[in-house]
Formats: C-alpha cells, sequence, structure tokens
C-alpha cells in the first residue's frame, strides 16, 4: 500500500542544508500498522509529509497503491497531526463533520455518519461542546474521529496521544485498536512512547538520528485480540522493549 524507495529529504535554510531524512526504504502493506519512533528531529513527521503528498521528497520515491506521490494528496487519507487542529469556533460535531463538508456529501448523510462517529468514539454527550470545554483525551478523540470521518484506507497519525497521561493513553488504545480491527485501514503511526508502539503495532520501526535511515523494523508477532490492561505484564512484551530500547538507546546516548 505504501512504499519508500531510498527517500531523503533535505531543507535547505538560510543556515545551510539540513538533512533531515537520510535514505528510508520501507514498504508498509495494506491493513498494516507500523509505528515509527526515533529521536526528535530525525525527520518523522517530515516522512509523515512526504507520504501524504504535503512535501515533495527531494531523494527517493514514494508510492501509495502503485501511484507515485508527486505533491498530489492520495485519496481516502486521513491525519492527524503532532499539532492540534480542532477549529476553535466550531462544535464538536461540526469539526467532526468537516471533510465530509468538503467532500460535498448531503447534509443528511453527514449528520447520520457524524452520530455514528460520536457513537464509536463515546463523544455523542459533548456533541455540542467546544474545543476549549474538552479534556485533552477527548480533543485527541475528536481529532481521531476528524480523520475518520471520510472513511480514510490510510492513516497517518503524528504522536496522536502525545502528552496525555497513561490512563486516558491506555483508554485510547483500545479503542484505536477497535476501530483498526473493525475497519481495517493501513495505519502509520509517529510517536516517542514504545510501550504504545508495541501495543498497537504489527511493526515497529526504529530511526537514526538526522540523516535518518532505517535501523531496525521488529514484527511483533503479539496475537490480537490484545488486552491493553495486561500486555505489558508479559514476557513478550518485555522482550519486545528490550530488543527495541537497545537499538533506540543507542541513538539516544549518540545524541547526548
Ligand atoms: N519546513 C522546514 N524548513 C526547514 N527545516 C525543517 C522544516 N521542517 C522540519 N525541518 C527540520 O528537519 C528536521 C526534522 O524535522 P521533523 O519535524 O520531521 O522531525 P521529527 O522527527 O518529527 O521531530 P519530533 O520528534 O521533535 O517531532 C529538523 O531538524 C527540523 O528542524
Ligand atoms: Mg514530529
Amino acid at each position: 500500500m505504501i512504499e519508500l524507495d531510498r527517500v531523503g529529504k533535505a531543507y535547505p535554510t538560510r543556515q545551510g542544508v539540513t538533512h533531515a531524512v537520510g535514505e528510508v526504504s520501507l514498504a508498509i502493506g495494506a491493513g498494516e500498522f507500523v509505528s515509527i519512533v526515533g529521536p526528535s528531529g530525525c525527520g518523522k513527521s517530515t516522512l509523515l509529509n512526504m507520504i501524504a503528498g504535503f512535501l515533495p521528497p527531494t531523494a527517493g520515491e514514494i508510492r501509495v497503491d502503485g501511484q507515485l506521490v508527486n505533491g498530489q494528496v492520495p485519496p481516502k487519507l486521513g491525519y492527524i497531526f503532532q499539532k492540534d487542529t480542532l477549529l476553535p469556533w466550531f462544535s464538536v460535531r461540526k469539526n467532526v463533520a468537516l471533510g465530509l463538508k468538503f467532500q460535498g456529501v448531503a447534509p443528511d448523510r453527514i449528520a447520520s455518519r457524524v452520530a455514528e462517529l460520536l457513537e464509536l468514539g463515546h463523544l455523542a454527550d459533548f456533541a455540542d461542546a467546544y474545543p476549549h470545554q474538552l479534556s485533552g483525551g477527548m480533543r485527541r478523540r475528536v481529532a481521531l474521529l476528524m480523520s475518520l470521518a471520510v472513511e480514510p484506507r490510510i492513516l497517518l497519525l503524528d504522536e496522536p496521544f502525545g502528552a496525555l497521561d497513561t490512563h486516558t493513553k491506555t483508554h485510547l488504545h483500545r479503542e484505536l485498536i477497535e476501530i483498526w480491527r473493525k475497519l481495517g485501514q493501513t495505519i502509520v503511526m509517529v510517536t516517542h512512547d514504545l510501550d504504545e508502539a508495541i501495543t498497537l503495532s504489527d511493526r515497529v520501526v526504529v530511526l537514526s538520528g538526522p540523516p535518518s535511515r532505517v535501523l531496525l523494523d521488529e514484527r511483533i508477532a503479539i496475537p490480537h485480540p490484545r488486552d491493553v490492561f495486561t500486555l505489558r505484564e508479559t514476557p513478550q512484551f518485555t522482550a519486545h522493549v528490550q530488543s527495541l530500547w537497545s537499538v533506540l538507546g543507542q541513538q539516544f546516548r549518540a545524541a547526548a
């Protein structure tokens, strides 16, 4: 579904050229959930932006569904940005409806689809609330529902649960797994949280510091259904933390 072939990205800046992404090759199958971890500034957000067609790579090629991504947003793409992108002057209901409105979907269809999504995200009681009236976890859930509204085949998630507490995160993990198991999207998630990456993913990819390359591409063979509350206690989970950390920790040490 997504193929990165020796992709690189260098940004020209006033101080010179920043080589963010060195050479990254990666193939992600339809319906796969792949997480990307790596030191801050190694180009993770840049990679997602290139897959989404927002930024052109300066080296290599990206294909989505066999089509070269050439500055064009692939169809049926959902994106949760690293920064919160809810519109503060719209209610939860209107925020979730936004993508469908842009697509020109009829108002009655939008209303029923949004109602369904709010049920799915346990936010029906907050349909008429405004973003500033929500908790951090609820805001991230609205962002997730916004990206799901257009029934994406591909979801790009940039630290979707970044600054949340472990309790809220764990609940959101359970919801995301449920949604993914039900709808089967291809998901690429950037995260700084190794536990989160292992809990959710089929594969975890570790990138080096910039200019980044793939250091490890580890398959998480823990079968579904995964119990997000007890998974961390299993030896399989601990083994993955150890093997991923041995590579990631080395990058942090090198950067320090
Ligand atoms: N538009 C831009 N112009 C110039 N340099 C940029 C631009 N966007 C990102 N960079 C640089 O590219 C590098 C990678 O940035 P990016 O945001 O992709 O990293 P990241 O891995 O997502 O980091 P973090 O984990 O902190 O979110 C950084 O050095 C950043 O300063
Ligand atoms: Mg980032």
